[in-house]
């Protein structure tokens, strides 16, 4: 398997502090089966994106780990005005190993439709869009059609292993399995940060997915087009997205989860902002 979402490089935002642990994550993932980690440093107000400390940190540990672990380099992509910016004018430095697939992460507390138009640039700069757990995200949670609006505009849908089996709480839970009912998802990932407290436990995921779904649709989501990301070769046909283009409505709303949502089932970015850039970016 490959898991293209692992905060596997250490020292350079909230997931392994340091080299052993990293050499740890990567021995956990292996032991689940994964022979390939694309490492995603963040890219947000609290963790800016450096790019020499990041490059230095992903030769250390190729070198460490020798290649009995497969490694590329990508990165956790926020949405700020900034990286956008910045990603529109340097094609494709922040997808992953520069082929052209973008993980692209929301902000927890605002997602306005002119996302759509901030997407849209990113695309047009050659970009092929990786929404990083959309079921983790509650300001998406309470308008998941603009999530189906998204994946009609051609972004592809990464979820997150534990939220299937409801790591991340009940609307997660309930989010991620009417995609997965749906064919809406393309990726399953870790978004490992540590060994323990969000481990890189794919397998568990895989399982999950086989059971529910059947192998071809887990070995699709964490084999095949993970290579093809990894590859940075053309998009392959998938299987029909139900209810995409006729518009079925979502079975899921959030308001039929009663209580706060939990601290952790949005995603790991803070000092995101709430979506005043999109106004500054499009003067509306
Ligand atoms: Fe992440």
């Amino acid at each position: 398997m490959i898991d293209i979402h692992h905060h596997l490089l250490f020292g350079v935002d909230d997931g392994s502090p340091d080299l052993e642990t990293s050499l740890e994550m990567a021995r956990v993932s292996a032991e689940n089966g994964v022979t390939h980690i694309v490492c995603t440093p963040h890219a947000n107000s609290q963790y800016p994106y450096n790019a020499p400390l990041i490059a230095e940190r992903y030769a250390e540990l190729c070198a460490e780990l020798d290649g009995w672990m497969g490694l590329s380099l990508a990165c956790d992509f926020h949405m700020t005005a900034e990286n956008i910016y910045d990603a529109a004018a340097n094609p494709w430095r922040y997808s992953i190993d520069g082929k052209g697939y973008l993980m692209i992460e929301f902000s927890n507390t605002a997602i306005p439709p002119q996302i759509i138009d901030a997407m849209f640039m990113l695309q047009s700069a050659g970009y092929t869009l990786i929404i990083t757990h959309p079921e983790r995200y509650p300001a998406l949670l309470g308008q998941p059609e603009l999530l189906a609006e998204m994946i009609r505009k051609g972004s592809l849908v990464q979820v997150t292993s534990g939220s299937l089996y409801g790591r991340f709480g009940k609307m997660a839970e309930a989010f991620s399995n009417e995609l997965l009912d749906r064919n809406w998802i393309h990726f399953l990932a870790t978004d490992a940060h540590s060994i323990t407290g969000r481990p890189p436990h794919l397998k568990k995921g895989y399982d999950y997915v086989a059971q529910c779904a059947g192998v071809e649709t887990a070995e699709r989501l964490c084999v095949t087009n993970p290579l093809v990301a990894v590859e940075g070769a053309p998009w392959p046909p998938q299987p029909e997205p139900l209810g995409l283009w006729d518009r079925v409505p979502l079975k899921f709303h959030a308001k039929r989860f009663a209580g706060p949502p939990r601290r952790d089932a949005g995603n790991d970015a803070p000092g995101s902002g709430k979506g005043g850039f999109f106004k500054r970016l499009f003067g509306r």
